[in-house]
């Protein structure tokens, strides 16, 4: 076992100083080398390391990721750039011998997501997805209670990203912020990962059980367009552009086992933030909506709601890993930790993380493939088996306590 994982930073913007932030309050983590296009972001990166660890680790900066991977002394990279940028950069991290983890967002193609798994498959080395909403605290109560069997058999599941974006997209190109071009070129379900990450493990998606089809319909286009002549004007140059990306994308996909998944893309309307989850078995339903579940023969009244706060609180039913890091005083914002260390582990004992290269293509192929649907009138659009017939036996992830197919009680 490792005693230092040393790390590197793949873009150094909002997010991806977040994690050095976390990453270097870490005492088993080293970050060895910081990345970004912008010298001023690299310089930002690594004053934020500097006050930290006050000159005992060394930290390089890089405006080019290629130089970064040639060092032969980071064990792992994160990724967190801009969406178009992830594949390339993970796959030449996996190549240059080095464990990669991919923040959320979706592939520019199909092509990608496979290059992604064969160059896993090629070299060995894991490439994570960051989902860090699979390790929310509520996501994480659903996981225990989906698997203890306290819902039945699940039937049906949703979940939306419904984040009014309009300033951050309208302001893209003055912030040197990515999703701005995306919205102006693109029309598809940009960023399925957050709800659709916890579903895939609630459905044991990859482990006997696969996606199998999608549709995807966008509606009509007005709430950026409105917005940007309301902050621009009507004779600013963006104010003329066609939106291409539909305000509201409504995905639903079809499970090799019958379940049904529905997702909501709505960025770009005002609506105050929400992943809009649901889920529903033979024995009950829980909805994030008004934060609610009903079970059948175990909440208090029949055919009533009741709050879901009480199934997060109790022992039986909160996942441990809530519970120790609850106790633990990190503060690390819960999911944005837990997802980092889940990734830290995996490097440490040389295991597959939980979300693998398997997972992470998958969530990120619903966004080229409802990108073809929409294009093609709502057109049923076959997801391929990345995993080449493995789903069907595949074992859960490797013993951990981060583990997102099983709960393993013995290791808390
Ligand atoms: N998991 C979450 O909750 C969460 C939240 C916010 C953002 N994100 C994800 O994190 C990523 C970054 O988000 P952000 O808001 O910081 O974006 P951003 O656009 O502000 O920053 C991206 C940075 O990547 C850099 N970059 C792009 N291409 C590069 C390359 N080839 N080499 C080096 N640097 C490069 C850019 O210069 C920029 O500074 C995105 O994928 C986003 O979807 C995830």
């Amino acid at each position: 076992m490792k005693e230092k994982v040393r790390m590197a930073v793949i873009g150094a913007s909002g997010y991806g100083c977040g994690h050095i932030r976390l990453l270097t309050m870490m005492d088993d983590v080293e970050v060895a080398a910081v990345c970004d296009l912008y010298e001023d972001r690299v310089e930002t990166a690594l004053k934020l390391c500097e006050d930290k660890y006050r000159g005992a680790v060394r930290v390089d900066g890089y405006t080019d990721y290629r130089r970064l991977l040639e060092r032969r002394d980071i064990d792992g990279v994160i990724i967190a750039t801009s969406w178009e940028t992830h594949g390339y950069i993970a796959i030449a991290a996996m190549e240059s011998g080095k464990y990669a983890a991919v923040e959320c967002g979706g592939a520019a193609s199909l092509d990608e997501c496979w290059q992604i798994v064969r160059a896993y498959e090629r070299t060995g080395n894991h490439c994570m997805f960051l989902e860090n909403c699979c390790y929310g605290r509520e996501e994480m109560t659903l996981l225990r209670m989906i698997k203890d069997g306290v819902f039945g058999e699940l039937v049906h599941a949703e979940g939306a990203y419904q984040h009014d974006l309009r300033e951050k997209v309208t302001f893209g190109s003055e912030n040197r912020q990515y999703r701005y071009t995306n919205y102006m070129y693109r029309n598809a379900e940009f960023y399925p990962a957050h709800e659709l990450g916890p579903i895939q493990k609630y459905l044991g998606i990859n482990r006997g059980n696969r996606m199998l089809t999608l549709t995807s319909t966008a509606s009509k286009a007005r709430g950026l367009n409105e917005y940007i002549v309301r902050r621009k004007g009507a004779d600013h140059p963006d104010a003329k552009r066609a939106v291409t990306q539909g305000d509201v994308v409504t995905t639903v996909i079809k499970c090799a086992h019958g379940e049904t998944i529905v997702l909501t893309h709505d960025c770009t309307l005002p609506h105050p933030y929400s992943r809009r989850g649901r889920v529903q078995g033979t024995r009950g339903i829980w909805t994030e909506e008004n934060k609610s579940i009903y079970i059948e023969g175990l909440s208090p009244t029949h055919d009533a709601w009741e709050p879901f706060s009480k199934y997060m609180d109790d022992p039986e039913y909160e996942h441990p890993l809530w519970t120790w890091y609850r106790g633990s005083g990190i503060d690390g914002g819960g999911m944005s930790y837990l997802v980092l260390r889940a990734f830290i582990e995996s490097i440490r004992d040389r295991k597959a993380p939980p979300l693998d290269a398997y997972d992470g293509a998958c969530l990120m192929a619903i966004t080229p493939l409802s990108e073809n649907s929409i294009a093609m009138g709502g057109a049923p659009q076959a997801i391929p088996d990345f995993t080449d017939g493995k789903w069907i036996n595949r074992e859960p992830s490797p013993k951990s306590r981060y583990n997102l197919d099983e709960i393993d009680l013995s290791l808390f």
